[in-house]
């Protein structure tokens, strides 16, 4: 089997605003992704998982593998997912449509870890994410999301149509290129 790295560069070559990165994220990225998250989050989404170097992060913070949906739209990436975490839901579908995912019970979601390129998306595609993902995120879940330039992945516009914010988490300089990871919530949640 191809390495990670080589079938993210090729997936990067035919469509690089798509992939929005050549290689996969570091291990310092991941582990700040998912610091606030442990065995007590339950289910946990995650929006374009790659190759699962968030998922593996999240596995080693206690969060069980069947509690896990992956949303993938890059049908290679998909293929290795279910086989690397077997118990865990993948989906390949746009994360756009994650307002029409099914969940056991409502609002059960406890957090979203998002390695998508929301930069090089369209608005309107950007707000069917953050508003599917907020349906189904319960009171104080968080979503989280990581970016490589030096503000919000998210503009202030979009963010107050959808009563959300965002705050920073941390930067990392130890990935390639350096990464800086926020939180996005309910406007006016308790912190
Ligand atoms: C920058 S890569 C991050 C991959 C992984 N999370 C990591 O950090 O190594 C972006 C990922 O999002 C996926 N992706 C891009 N747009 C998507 C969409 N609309 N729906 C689902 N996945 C998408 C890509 O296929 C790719 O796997």
């Amino acid at each position: 089997m191809q390495s990670d790295i080589g079938v993210f560069l090729r997936s990067w070559l035919a469509s690089p605003l798509k992939v929005g990165a050549i290689a996969p994220s570091g291990r310092a990225l991941a582990r700040m992704m998912t610091r606030s998250i442990g065995p007590a989050t339950g289910h946990v989404v995650e929006l374009g998982p790659g190759t699962g170097v968030f998922t593996r992060s999240l596995l080693l913070r206690g969060v069980r593998e069947q509690d896990l949906t992956l949303i993938e739209f890059n049908e290679e990436f998909a293929h290795r997912l279910r086989r690397r975490f077997p118990k865990a839901r993948v989906i390949c579908t746009s994360a756009a449509n994650i307002g029409n995912v099914d969940f056991r019970r409502r609002s059960s979601v406890g957090a979203v870890v998002s390695g998508l390129p929301l930069l090089s998306m369209p608005v309107a595609t950007v707000s069917s994410i953050l508003r599917g993902s907020f349906e189904h995120l319960r009171q104080g879940g968080d979503f989280f999301q990581f970016t490589y330039a030096c503000r919000s992945p998210v503009d202030e516009q979009t963010l107050g149509m959808l009563s959300l914010q965002s705050s920073l988490v941390g930067s990392t300089w130890m990935n390639l290129p350096p990464a800086s990871v926020y939180g996005i919530h309910r406007l006016g949640a308790p912190r």
